[in-house]
């Protein structure tokens, strides 16, 4: 369970978040939708405690958490096996695994991403897509109960696309755990998530089901914007 109470941040003068409340329970995906600087990756690393908020509150079911990064913010000096089992080697209070034991598991998630036979290489020779999938491995390698996945299909083809979102799905089938996941993209939210909540100004300020994101009778001018792409409505863009 993810619950979160009044979540306030400035950076600066620059106040991102401005009153956000949101609750996951155990076995839902919520995805987290908004315009670039909205405040999405803020939300998820307030969460995952990897930095403070301002005000507000935070209360987890669980201390095991999972974060995959979008940029995926992989460890350049190490190599791929290395990258994905860091989290193993130093969860508190977890029984230390022996080499084989952590081989197989890495192999293991390695094959799941659709990635097996890489535990070898480095970064730097893989492809941003790549990099990606390694990500979303280590997000996952402990078994998390909290997941926190930070636009895992951006830039992946349709079918890398299509494979993340499958997973995500039978993960939350099989662990349970509780998701926030950031995404742009129509089928991660159609494919891997149970609700929707979007951001805008500092406050969620829709939410709701997939299907009623997508509705084409849904008038609600925020999922209207979404729906379309539009440059007008409620939503003021940018530059
Ligand atoms: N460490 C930081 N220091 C200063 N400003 C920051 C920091 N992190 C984020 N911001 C600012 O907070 C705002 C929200 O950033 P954030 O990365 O959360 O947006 P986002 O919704 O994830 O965008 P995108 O869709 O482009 O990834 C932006 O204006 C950004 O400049
Ligand atoms: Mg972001």
């Amino acid at each position: 369970m993810i619950e979160i109470q009044d979540l306030k941040k400035s950076f600066g003068s620059n106040k991102v978040l401005d009153g956000i409340s949101l609750k996951v329970e155990p076995g839902e995906v919520l995805a987290l939708i908004g315009f670039s600087g909205c405040g999405k990756s803020t939300i998820l690393k307030i969460v995952a405690g990897l930095i403070d908020a301002d005000e507000g509150e935070i209360k987890l079911g669980s201390d095991k958490i999972g974060m995959a990064f979008q940029y995926s913010a992989l460890f350049d000096s190490m190599t791929i096996a290395e990258n994905i089992s860091f989290p193993l080697r130093v969860e508190e209070g977890a029984p230390e695994l022996p080499e084989f034991e952590i081989d197989r598991i890495v192999s293991e998630k390695l094959s799941l991403v659709g990635l097996p036979g890489i535990n070898n290489w480095y970064p730097s020779e893989l492809s941003g897509g790549m990099k990606k999938r390694v990500s979303f491995a280590r997000a996952i390698v402990t078994d998390p109960e909290i997941i926190l996945y930070d636009e895992p299909t951006a830039g992946l083809d349709p079918v890398a696309s299509t494979i993340i979102e499958d997973l995500i799905t039978s993960l939350q089938e099989e662990t349970n755990a509780a998701s926030i996941l950031v995404t742009h993209q129509a089928s991660t939210i159609k494919r891997a998530c149970t609700k929707v909540a979007m951001v805008y100004g500092g406050l969620v300020v829709w939410e709701g089901t997939p299907d009623e994101l997508f509705d084409e009778n849904n008038d609600n001018s925020y999922a209207t914007q979404f729906r379309r792409g539009a440059v007008e409505g409620p939503m003021l863009v940018k530059h």
